[in-house]
């Protein structure tokens, strides 16, 4: 049940029960507008999620019999081997995040980490096994019609419709999120200008690019414009000057003048330290550390890179040599494609980069490598991501 409430000039509609969800309606020159975004009068947080967890069932085959093996492997597939188990896989692991209304968080993991589970269970495509999780006030289970009135789910794999035009995708888009029949044409024609897409917006898409693809995506999230956008790895597979654009575009356009509220899943480094207001770093569905790029990168003050290019026919030999010694925080290898055979890149944190180069550099020539070049740097998001896992984001 709707109320009505004056507030000035200003007509409001309410739910008494949740003061969150009313709409506002101002009149202007006796023409009505709706503000159809949520008014969060007492929500805190634009996303709030406690102690979410989400558990996947894995199945495992195992080796059975070899009669029945033989036969199971015919019916279903040649990995099968005859016996089966089912496990469960904790995949987000008691998360905790709050995101303010007019941020953008960035969730920063490898492949796996969990992330796309998390927006999923946001855009309630996914359900918790447990914890909560509230998108404007709204919990995703109870209220999830709500919940998907505030979202803009930018998810690239849910991928657009190849043999359509973009337009029509973008139309499409529209139509699937309520978007008012007589605001469709608008929204559409000023979504493909912000992209820069409108003189091929009757292109099928099939002949687009991938940086256009990338675009055309981020107008569909345009046309909805919802106020709390789901970003899923949305710059992955473009060259990084348009991705740089791009991340431009989203700081201008979304936050700054339309003050949206963005969680952006991404395992790229520059998505986090060029768009990001906040990042939490996340790691086997775990959230390790929330805060700021600059204040992360303090906290592992104190530790400094060293990347090295060795001429080598043994690399792992060189990272078992280098942990060996005394100063080394971690070592690994940096997979390089513009590395010749024969040359691997090192890279080895250590408290003092001074005191640990001469040993270091011997330690390598004792184990057959010949250092070619080193460089010293500051922390990067990378190291904070080693800092807190132990581990590299592409490893
Ligand atoms: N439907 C599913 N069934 C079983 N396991 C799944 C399913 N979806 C994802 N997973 C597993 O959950 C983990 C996290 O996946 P995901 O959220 O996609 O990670 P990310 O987006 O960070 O790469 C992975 O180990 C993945 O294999
Ligand atoms: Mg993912």
């Amino acid at each position: 049940m709707l109320s009505t409430i004056y507030l000035g000039s200003t007509l409001v509609l309410a739910e008494p029960s949740n003061m969150r969800c009313f709409h506002s309606v101002k009149f202007l020159n006796n023409h009505a507008t709706i503000y159809d975004l949520p008014m969060t009068a007492s929500s805190e947080y634009a996303v709030e999620t406690f102690n979410l967890t989400k558990k996947f069932k894995v199945v495992e085959t195992l080796p059975g019999e070899e009669e029945r093996s033989k036969l199971a492997r015919f019916l279903f597939g040649e990995s099968f081997r005859g016996r089966v188990r089912v496990r469960e896989r904790v995949v987000l692991d008691r998360v905790n995040l709050q995101v303010r209304e007019g941020e953008c968080l960035g969730l920063l993991g490898p492949n796996g980490a969990g992330k796309t589970t998390l927006l999923e269970i946001l855009a309630t495509a996914l359900l918790p096994d447990d914890g909560t999780a509230k998108v404007m006030g709204y919990d995703v289970v109870r209220e999830s019609g709500k919940v998907r009135r505030c979202i803009t789910p930018v998810f690239p794999q849910f991928s657009v419709y190849d043999m359509w035009t973009a337009r029509r995708n973008l139309e499409y888009a529209a139509l699937l999120h309520d978007v008012p029949l007589g605001e469709v044409g608008r929204r559409v024609r000023e979504a493909l200008e912000l992209v820069g897409l409108s003189e091929r917006a009757d292109d099928l898409v099939r002949k687009y690019s991938t940086g256009m693809r990338v675009r055309l995506i981020l107008a569909m999230g345009l046309v909805v414009d919802n106020p709390v956008y789901l970003m899923d790895e949305p710059f992955t597979g473009i060259d990084p000057g348009t991705a740089k654009q791009l991340r431009e575009f989203v700081r201008r356009e979304l936050l700054e003048k339309r003050g949206r509220t963005v969680l952006l899943a991404t395992n790229m480094l520059a998505d986090a330290e060029e768009l990001c207001d906040r990042v939490a770093i996340i790691n086997e569905g775990r959230v390790v550390a929330v805060d700021t790029p600059a204040n992360l990168k303090r906290k592992v003050q104190g530790v400094e890179t060293v990347d090295l290019e060795v001429l080598t026919e043994n690399a792992e030999a060189l990272v078992d040599a280098a942990k060996g010694l005394e100063g080394v925080k971690a070592c690994y290898l940096l997979r390089s494609a513009s590395n010749p055979p024969g040359v691997a890149s090192l890279r080895v944190l250590t408290p003092d980069s001074r005191s640990l180069l001469p040993s270091l550099i011997e330690a390598i020539h004792k184990a057959n490598g010949k250092v070619r070049y080193v460089k010293v740097h500051e922390p990067t998001l990378e190291d904070v991501f080693i800092h807190y896992t132990g581990r590299g984001l592409c490893e």
